[in-house]
Parts: structure tokens; sequence; C-alpha cells
């Protein structure tokens, strides 16, 4: 069964702890972390992520769209990341290398995301450190895009990857996720969606979920 993991980019700020409440049958929650200059959009960091953290068990999923983030996975861990996940295009690879060393040494799970533009094969150097891969399905910096086409395929050739590697790791797909999509990226390999649209949206989030998980 696949993991559904609500992106909070898509909830009423205005009441947060109740939109959080309202998807805990939800496997984890993903915070989209924007700095205005990686992606062009700047959404939230630390005190959101301490605050949701104070209210949920659920484990806390952390996308870094930042420049140079080895620079801040420990504060974010400190404040309750269960799971960081970095750009391959956010640093040089001896950065991203060490980034990635750091999250586990602290006791987290590490993952790496690609751009759509960024070839699949780019993750083979960094394998054996990743818990999560996170595949974009759209251009990051904003939430509500259309899930682009080529998605399965890359899902396909992570899992191809992964299988090769012998390692375990799951497979996380992000941008664009419905009820639609989401049946294309479980056939491909898929081991968790993001979805935040088609989730905060929706009538019954609860049953959302439910028909994301196929
Ligand atoms: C893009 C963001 C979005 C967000 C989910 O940078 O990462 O993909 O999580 O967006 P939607 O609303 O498409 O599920
Ligand atoms: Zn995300």
């Amino acid at each position: 069964m696949v993991k559904i993991a609500p992106s909070i980019l898509a909830a009423d700020f205005t009441k947060l702890g109740r939109e959080v409440e309202s998807i805990r049958s939800a496997d984890l929650l993903h915070f989209d972390v924007m700095d205005g200059v990686f992606v062009p959009n700047i959404s939230f960091g630390f005190p959101v992520i301490r605050a949701v953290r104070a209210v949920t068990a659920l484990p806390l999923d952390v996308h870094l769209m930042i420049t140079r983030p080895i620079r801040y996975v420990e504060r974010f861990i400190e404040r309750g990341a269960d799971i960081v996940t970095l750009h391959l295009e956010a640093d040089e690879p001896n950065r991203v290398r060490e980034a990635l060393v750091r999250i586990r040494a602290l006791g987290k799970k590490a993952g790496l995301s690609l751009k759509p533009a960024t070839p699949v094969s780019a993750l083979e150097p960094y394998l054996e450190l990743l818990d999560n891969i996170l595949i974009m399905a759209v251009e990051p910096g904003f939430g509500g895009q259309s899930f682009l086409p080529e998605t399965p395929d890359r899902v396909a050739r992570a899992a191809a990857l992964i299988r090769r590697a012998g390692t375990a790791c799951d497979i996380e797909v992000d941008g664009g996720v419905n009820r639609r999509t989401a049946a294309l990226c479980r056939d491909a390999g898929a081991t968790v969606l993001v979805a935040g649209s088609d989730v905060f949206r929706a009538d019954d989030r609860a049953a959302e979920i439910q028909l994301l998980r196929g």
C-alpha cells in the first residue's frame, strides 16, 4: 500500500492546527520549504515545522527547495523533521553527499529530489546514502500545477536503479497527484505520494487520502 503525504503548502494557514487534524489519517506530512532562490517562491520554515511537530505524531517529511541545504539540515531535524529531502541541483556533489551523511548521522531518513529536467541516472552515485528518492512531477516552486506525463517512466527508472543497487529506498512523487495520476505512479513503482491541492480541496479529506492509496 502506498503512503500518502499531504503537502501543508495547500493548507489554510489561518487554521493550521485544524488542517493538520483533518488529515490525521495520512501516513506522513509533507512540508515544501522554499527559499526564493532555488525556486522562484518563498513558503515557510522553522516556526511552521516546530508548530506542527507539537500537534501531530505523524512523521514530518521535509522537502528542501533551498540552495546549499547542508547549512540547515540539523536545524530542520532539531525542529522535528523525520525525513529530510534535498535537491541534487541545490549544491556541489561533495556537499550534497555530506548533507545526506549528516542527516543519517542524526538518525533521520535522507532523501534526494530531482527536478524534471534532471536525469534519474544522476542519482546513481548517491544510492547507498538514500532512504528516499523524490521524483518531481512538476517544476518545483508552486502547488496546483499539472502532472508531467514523463513522470511514470522516471519513477520506473528510479525503481530499476534501486533494484539493481539492492538498497531499500522509498520512491516519492510530488506534484499534480490526484486519483488518475496516483494510479499511474503506483503502477510505476512509487511508494509515497505527495498530494496538496487534491487532498485539501476534497470535501472528505480522509476519503480522498484513502482513494489515493488505491
Ligand atoms: C512544488 C510542490 C508541490 C506540492 C504539491 O514545489 O512541491 O508539488 O508539494 O502540489 P500539488 O498541489 O500539485 O499536490
Ligand atoms: Zn514537495
